[in-house]
């Protein structure tokens, strides 16, 4: 059985102070005995304080990002040793604005995949079609390659560390989301493709999570279909009110 995970990706916003103040807010305000795993990527520079922060809660931190090599001349970069040495076990890797506007390729993205999990992260993969792309019917297509390239070449075991987000393109930060039916209709076609590789076992267990202007209003519809296993939310995110609704629409 997959998990059910909320994962707030806070993207470039909230500065040391602010960050402080939003986990604390949302530590206050936790529904209790929600099955439920949730966890926050703040940036970077404020790893290292969540982790202390939330240390003694069941909020896992992540990071929003990760360079694919050991160490070495990558000015600007953080590499895997980095993030775990700071407590950090999680890492997203692919976000669309990832590929967008720093040029991500899905051949990277495998090789970060490879890092992360050598170093027992565990990882949130990102996939999901341009608006474009689903205009001409081509969201089907487009979220099989970025499956196949980015993931395909992994061994069967290796999935238990997976997470996947599908997030179509056109539905982030516009306030415009899929419908439920559209994502479970996305949810379930990931998993008929993974069960084709890997087995019916692996793409059970594997989570694959919603995101793309999910709020509180919505999250309860989405979450609900069968093939979703909870979201990814990036602007509802850095309200603790909204953050907390979204958790506690969770089934
Ligand atoms: P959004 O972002 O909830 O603001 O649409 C989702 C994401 O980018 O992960």
């Amino acid at each position: 059985m997959s998990l059910n995970i909320v994962a707030g990706n806070w993207k470039m916003n909230k500065n040391a102070a602010e960050t402080a103040q939003l986990l604390g807010e949302i530590v206050n305000q936790m529904p209790s005995g929600k099955e439920v795993e949730v966890i926050i990527a703040p940036s970077f520079v404020n790893l290292s304080q969540a982790v202390q922060q939330l240390e003694h809660t069941n909020i896992q931190v992540a990071a929003q990002n990760m360079h694919q090599a050991e160490g070495g001349a990558y000015t600007g970069e953080i590499s895997a040793s980095m993030l775990t040495s700071v407590g950090v076990q999680t890492v997203i890797l692919g976000h669309s604005e990832r590929r967008q506007y720093f040029g991500e390729t899905d051949g990277n993205l495998a090789n970060k995949v490879d890092t992360a999990l050598k170093h027992n992260m565990r990882v949130i993969f990102c996939i999901g079609e341009l608006l474009e792309q689903r205009q001409n019917k081509q969201h089907f297509n487009t979220v099989e390659y970025q499956l196949r390239d980015g993931l395909f070449h992994l061994q069967k075991q290796d999935w238990q560390h997976i997470v996947l987000a599908y997030e179509p393109v056109w539905a982030i930060g516009t306030g415009e989301t899929a419908t439920a039916a559209q994502a479970q209709e996305m949810h379930a076609f990931i998993r008929e493709v993974i069960a084709k590789s890997f087995g019916e076992a692996t793409a059970q267990n594997v989570s694959i999570l919603y995101g793309g202007s999910v709020k509180p209003d919505n999250a309860k519809e989405i979450f609900s279909q069968k093939d979703v296993n909870g979201g990814l939310i990036g602007g509802a995110a850095l309200s603790a009110a909204d953050f907390v609704a979204i958790i506690d629409a969770v089934e």
